[in-house]
């Protein structure tokens, strides 16, 4: 599946609806430079994922307006065509004030559902303050979606864990409109998942939704169960599904994936190459012929960076033979800044990096080289190709697409993938060098057999990974999801459908105390039988 392909497929389905993708994160933000306006890519694996899809398909994107100049470019409806060079897609920018940004971005999203959905020993924390202004901002992102899809039937493809509401008020104000929401990170078990306070509300709203899906099997399997031991509804664990409110939500994984083709051509561009001569300037003479292993990623607490640190610390420890022989080439796109436990990992970093090179270091060779910068697109792809190891030690990730982009990139078909067994990514990937990252010596060992992995091995298990990617790649995710969708729902008969469906959940809701009677009309009964039960209940006077 590519581009074209997926166009053709969509060429059919927008002339049955619209279509709208919604996350919070843009796909371009626009700041003011020296010669003007220009727009950038932000650091995101949901952007690099999503952008090659909206762009084949067309449609809008709603997202948040997060920077110094994103009101400057858009019309009077926030809207603006991009990419600038090529328009493809319209983005529609939706604004937040600072605080509400604070409760609803910084609160619930990343002080409270990023550490709860990860587990990786960082506490969520809660306030009820966030969590009114997270209700605020997501019925914000709601009204906007209704204002764009107007009266037409539209599909509308929701981003992660900022939107969780979003679905429940899009489909109580439009019942017809079809659903579906990719949550990008973990889903916990469930043990884990009750103690956020609003936990009944988050899942209500997901389950507004005719599709969910998750990266992987286990998050979907996660949902289920804390549905089932949460809330009225009925779990249907055969057909993975949820039916609540006399409408099912189907949960399915579809593992993320990136545009295969489109990287291996840029890697090779003239770009990507000048980025390349300036590494190797910046690294200095220190590094010439040593092997480089390289790490790519936003500072934060799940990603495992003062683990891989540590991990490298004792390699050289270990093996002071490796000395002048290696370099850890470390970008770092700062993140989520305000937060306290962001602050304090990159402090964490900062000082181990200076450590490690005091340790170690032998002019010119340093052994650590730590880039904490906003590194774009190309950038990143110079670092990957002129890698002998890439290292992803995230503690927990939903997928991790640097570990697909960084085998997209090689075509030259060499390089190691040292990869953390706790990424959705390790699934797919099996020929990688797979880590614990926690356990230090284990790591030190596995960039040891890196060092040492002959060129035969690596190719072998390069051509594997990138066979993988190739055959799932980001259009095939997006393929897959949309067929199911359509396998699931009918575009077209909206309205009527819509008022049947919304009558049967009404009867639900009304016979909510009889629930062994609920179960069984929301599992088998045609909205037809609803109806006359409906009539005969307000008949009697049963329902006043
Ligand atoms: O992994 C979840 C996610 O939302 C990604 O989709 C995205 O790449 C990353 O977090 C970035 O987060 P933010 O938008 O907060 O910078």
């Amino acid at each position: 599946m590519d581009a074209l392909a997926l166009g053709s497929l969509f060429a059919g389905i927008k002339k049955k609806a619209k279509v709208v993708v919604v996350s919070n994160r843009q796909p371009w933000f626009h700041e003011r430079v020296a010669e003007g306006i220009r727009a950038f890519r932000p650091a995101s694996g949901l952007v690099t994922a999503l952008e090659p899809i909206i762009e084949a398909v067309g449609g809008t994107w709603i997202a948040h307006g997060s920077a110094s100049a994103d009101r400057l470019v858009v019309d009077r409806k926030n809207r603006v065509r991009l990419p600038e060079e090529n328009p493809r897609f319209t983005l529609r920018r939706v604004w937040l004030t600072p605080k509400e940004e604070e409760g609803y971005y910084y609160g619930i999203s990343n002080k409270a559902l990023w550490p709860l959905c990860h587990i990786v020993y960082t506490k969520p924390r809660f306030s009820r303050k966030d969590w009114e202004i997270y209700r605020d901002v997501n019925r914000r992102f709601s009204d906007t979606v209704l204002d764009e899809v107007g009266d037409s039937p539209a599909i509308v493809f929701i981003q992660d864990y900022h939107l969780a509401l979003l679905p429940r008020y899009l489909r109580n104000a439009r019942p017809d409109l079809k659903l579906i929401q990719f949550w990008h990170i973990p889903w916990p078990n469930r043990e884990a998942f009750r103690i956020f306070p609003w936990s009944e509300e988050v899942l209500d709203g997901l389950l507004g939704n005719d599709l969910l899906g998750f990266h992987i099997q286990y998050h979907c399997n996660n949902f289920l169960d804390t549905v089932e031991k949460t809330l009225e509804a009925m779990v249907d664990y055969e057909n993975f599904s949820i039916y609540r409110g006399g409408r099912p939500t189907y949960i399915r994984p579809f593992p993320i994936s990136v545009d295969f083709g489109q990287i291996g051509i840029d890697a090779g561009s003239s770009i990507v190459q000048e980025k390349k001569e300036s590494f190797i300037r910046q690294l200095g003479p220190g590094a010439e012929g040593t092997k480089i292993y390289v790490g790519a990623d936003r500072i934060d607490y799940t990603k495992g960076i003062p683990e891989r640190l540590r991990g490298f610390d004792l390699l050289l420890q270990r093996n002071p033979d490796l000395k002048r022989r290696v370099t850890l080439l470390q970008l770092a796109a700062p993140s989520r800044t305000q937060i306290e436990e962001y602050g304090r990992i990159n402090d964490e970093i900062e000082n181990l990096v200076e450590e490690i090179n005091r340790r170690h270091g032998a002019d010119p060779w340093k052994p650590v080289h730590f880039l904490r910068d906003h590194h774009d697109y190309h950038a990143v792809l110079a670092a990957y190709h002129m890698a002998d190891v890439v290292m992803v030690t995230s503690l927990h990730d939903g997928m991790n697409l640097v570990a697909k982009e960084f085998v997209a990139a090689r075509t030259d078909g060499d390089g190691v993938l040292l990869l953390s067994q706790y990424t959705g990514a390790a699934r797919e990937l099996t020929d990688a060098v797979l880590i614990n990252p926690y356990d230090t010596d284990q790591l030190a060992d596995a960039m040891l057999r890196a060092f040492r992995m002959p060129e035969e091995e690596r190719r072998r298990r390069m051509a594997r990974m990138r066979a993988q990617v190739e055959k799932n790649n980001i259009y095939e995710w997006g393929r897959k999801i949309f067929e199911e969708l359509l396998k699931r729902v009918h575009l077209g008969k909206s309205r009527s459908e819509a008022k049947q469906v919304a009558m049967a959940g009404s009867v639900i809701r009304r016979l909510n105390p009889h629930l062994a009677a609920v179960k069984f009309l929301t599992l088998r009964c045609s909205s037809a039988i609803l109806k006359k039960v409906h009539a005969r209940l307000t008949g009697n006077g049963v329902m006043r």
